[in-house]
């Protein structure tokens, strides 16, 4: 006779994954966000971690994508052992294949001696194969081969080596795309996404930004308590509304500007106008900003504050067309910046220079004026961000 009562049998049944489940492995693993997307992948994420199925991470540069890597690695088996990244994209063409599969000595000239590589140093554990989308077709059959028989040979050996590796992948192409213009196999391509998680930009999920800036504030909070530093709701309204191009590292590295320059202060969405890139020529006629759940006042104001950033803009414009006629008299040039930069002695022009000096003080006058943000001093010198980073380590700039 049966008696143990029908409902024991609950007792035996696997746990649903709860709300607070998932919340604790965020807390864990550093995810932050609450939107449908967070969380559907978060929910991928530890479904896929205990296994060894190969995963596949797309999204805009700046999504998260190394956050959720490290989680799956974290979450798995594999996490007492080592988490390998690997930047396909920025290892040379000539050296990526003896980086990533190792070398014999004199397989090649400078090779003096045997090498491991990554896959060969990640052995029981996970790599991590960052901007996959770059790697040369060449590279892509070997890659394709240690994915199916975790065989591999070094570079300048004949010998059949294997490890055992979990792969993950991450790339901001549509590798699609890379497949149909033949720069990416498609046999690869297949074996990679067989699990694919996609990470939407931020602006597909505005609802996350307040989370998110809340956590880089108390990350900044931690390292500094003494600092008051406050966001107005109207700072928060701004950030809410930016389109985000950088995505969560976009965001991340403003809080922690804010976090330096405007220590102490209650910062509202003037200020925040102020460290958001000028908007593009043309990008005036993007749609309206969308007033999440404000009050009519609150989105008008918003809207003030919107008109009068592209009026600022568009005064950056002519200053920069006037800048070359007023570099001749340094003391009709306005403070540089309006900042608390302005304690540091801005280098000044005189008549007396040579065309390089006198770039060598436009150059770090102008990167004093955004407070060394590289991107911004390019576009208001009209010189790519490239070109920039030259010149800055041609003159000895900081
Ligand atoms: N969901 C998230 N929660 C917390 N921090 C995040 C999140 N997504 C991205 N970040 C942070 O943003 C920055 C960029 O993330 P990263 O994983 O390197 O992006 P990607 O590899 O897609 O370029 C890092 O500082 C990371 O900690
Ligand atoms: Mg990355």
């Amino acid at each position: 006779m049966n008696t143990i009562p029908p409902s024991a049998s609950f007792e035996y049944r696997p746990a649903e994954p709860t709300v607070v489940d998932r919340h604790r492995f965020q807390l864990e693993h550093g995810i932050i966000g609450r939107s449908t997307e967070i969380l559907e992948i978060v929910d991928t994420v530890r479904q896929v971690a205990p296994t060894d199925i190969t995963v596949l991470i797309t999204g805009e540069s700046g999504t998260g994508k190394e956050v959720i890597a490290r989680a799956i690695h974290k979450a798995s088996k594999r996490a007492g052992r080592r988490f390998v990244a690997v930047n396909c994209g920025a290892i040379p063409e000539g050296i990526l294949e003896s980086e990533l599969f190792g070398h014999e000595k004199g397989a090649f000239t400078g090779a003096v001696e045997s090498r491991k590589g990554y896959f060969e140093i990640a052995d029981g554990g996970t790599i991590f194969l960052d901007e996959i989308g770059d790697t040369p077709i060449s590279t892509q059959v070997k890659l394709l081969r240690i994915l199916e028989t975790g065989e591999f040979m070094r570079v300048g050996s004949s010998e059949q080596r294997r490890t055992d590796v979990r792969v993950i992948a991450a790339t901001n192409k549509d590798l699609e795309q890379e497949v149909r213009a033949r720069r990416f196999r498609q046999d690869l391509y297949y074996r990679l996404r067989s699990v694919n998680i996609r990470i939407p930009p931020l602006r597909e999920r505005r609802s996350d930004i307040r989370l998110l800036v809340e956590a880089f504030l108390e990350e900044g909070r931690r390292k500094d308590p003494s600092n008051a530093i406050r966001l107005s709701e109207d700072a928060l309204s701004a950030l809410e509304n930016h389109s985000w191009p950088g995505n969560v590292r976009e965001l991340r590295n403003l809080i922690e500007s804010l976090f330096v320059l405007e220590r102490d202060k209650l910062v509202d969405a003037a200020v925040i106008y102020r460290y958001l890139p000028p908007l593009e020529p043309g990008e005036s006629n993007r749609p309206l900003p969308i007033a999440l759940g404000k009050t009519p006042e609150q989105a008008e104001r918003e809207l003030i504050f919107r008109a009068l950033w592209e009026l600022r803009t568009g005064i950056e414009e002519i200053k920069k067309l006037l800048l070359p006629v007023v570099m001749y008299s340094p003391r009709a040039l306005p403070p540089s910046g309006n900042r608390e930069i302005a304690e540091k002695p801005v280098p000044e022009f005189d008549d007396s220079m040579t065309l390089e000096e006198m770039e060598k003080v436009l150059i770090s006058r102008v990167l004093a004026k955004f407070n060394g943000n590289r991107r911004m001093a390019a576009r208001a010198l009209d010189i790519s961000e490239r070109t920039l980073y030259r010149k800055i380590r041609e003159f000895g700039l900081s």
